[in-house]
């Protein structure tokens, strides 16, 4: 199949970018001590999933029990799901997982671990759980130091294996590369490992430390005392990210159609919100002068031509690249892997 028999909308990954970027990776961890669990949240693809982990990564991370559910199904292992789960439908599908799968669970508070404990006894599943710190982020996560001692004390008390902790330092990532970036991702991750310290002092086995993303993995992932890192947007890239962290390419993109053209005022591609995020920024056309996107409604994007030579006509295929790869990728089912024009592999978007 060629990519212009593609039906579209459809949803690219240029096979030549994403592989240079699974391979920059895997060198950038091979060298070090850290390791890598990369987020399946970024792209929802066992296959992808299944690359990274033959590239050295330690398993696989992800947000939602439906992501870990998807990976569960496919026999994947060494699962961390990175955020917190609470009311007891949620407890009982982590219970579900974990009867076939090696799977992890953030806690950030005394109820969640006394609620995982009872469903641990009464289904007769160990559980395992990391404790999640809040290392400056503001989203979930209990203080640093002895509040997470106590919680990890508790987890242990109550039954639960602590495999250790995590600490996404998020409000780090989109700060200028730089010394100052660098300190406050030293900071965060010093209070992230200050506290396994702590914790271990106490008598309480701490293996997994882990924090870290694609706009802070060179920084985190050289830090003595994290063991592992987090990041899963580097494997596909999106234009929001390279300006924070040029080191990998963008390899996602949404293909559409000219459906209208008016004179040389503006194209009207087939590619709307329904497709492609705008959430954090508009997307840029791909490989084409001449044209910029002006506007997404849910079913169109409006194309201001720029260049009254421009030959595109009706008819005619043209790309955005992604902005913002982790809201795109779940609008789509399937995603079109392309090499040389070709569509060298349909992968299945899952969660
Ligand atoms: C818990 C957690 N870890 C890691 C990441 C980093 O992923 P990315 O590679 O997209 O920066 C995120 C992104 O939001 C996250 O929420």
């Amino acid at each position: 199949l060629l990519r212009s028999q593609l039906k579209t909308p459809a949803l690219l990954v240029d096979m030549d970018a994403m592989e240079a970027n699974l391979r920059k990776m895997a060198a950038f961890f091979a060298e070090g001590p850290t390791q890598l669990r990369p987020h399946y949240k970024n792209h929802k693809c066992v296959a992808l999933a299944r690359r990274q982990l033959a590239h050295g990564a330690v398993g696989i991370t992800c947000a939602t029990l439906g992501e870990a559910e998807a990976l569960s199904r496919s026999g994947i292992q060494g699962i961390l799901l990175a955020n917190e789960i609470a009311s007891p439908t949620q407890i009982e599908r982590f219970v579900q997982i974990a009867r076939v799968t090696d799977i992890m669970v953030g806690v950030d508070n005394e109820r969640a671990v006394s609620a995982l404990s009872a469903a641990s006894a009464q289904a007769k599943v160990p559980l395992s759980v990391v404790v999640d710190v809040d290392t400056g982020m503001g989203r979930c996560g209990v203080l640093p130091g002895a509040p997470a001692l106590a919680l990890a004390q508790q987890a242990v008390a109550q039954g639960l294996s602590l495999r250790g902790l995590i600490g996404y330092e998020g409000h780090c990532v989109r700060l200028e590369p730089g010394p100052a970036k660098n300190e406050a991702v030293q900071q965060a991750m010093g209070k992230l490992f200050g506290t396994a310290n702590l914790i271990r002092s106490h008598g309480l086995a701490v293996e997994i430390v882990s924090g870290g993303g694609t706009g802070t993995y060179s920084i985190s992932g050289r830090i003595p005392g994290v063991t592992e890192i987090q990041g899963g947007s580097y494997l596909l890239m999106d234009t929001g990210y390279q300006a924070i962290c040029p080191d990998f390419a963008l390899a996602l993109s949404v293909l559409g159609t000219v459906i209208s053209r008016t004179g040389n005022e503006r194209l009207i591609l087939n590619i709307g919100l329904k497709e492609i995020s705008a959430e954090r920024g508009l997307p840029v056309l791909k490989n084409t002068a001449g044209a910029k996107l002006r506007k997404l409604n849910a079913e169109h994007a409006i194309v201001e031509i720029l260049n009254p030579d421009l030959t595109v006509q009706i008819g005619d295929q043209l790309e955005l690249w992604v902005h913002y790869s982790d809201c795109t990728v779940n609008l789509h089912r399937h995603m079109f892997g392309i090499r040389n024009g070709q569509v060298e592999e349909t992968f299945l978007l899952e969660s």
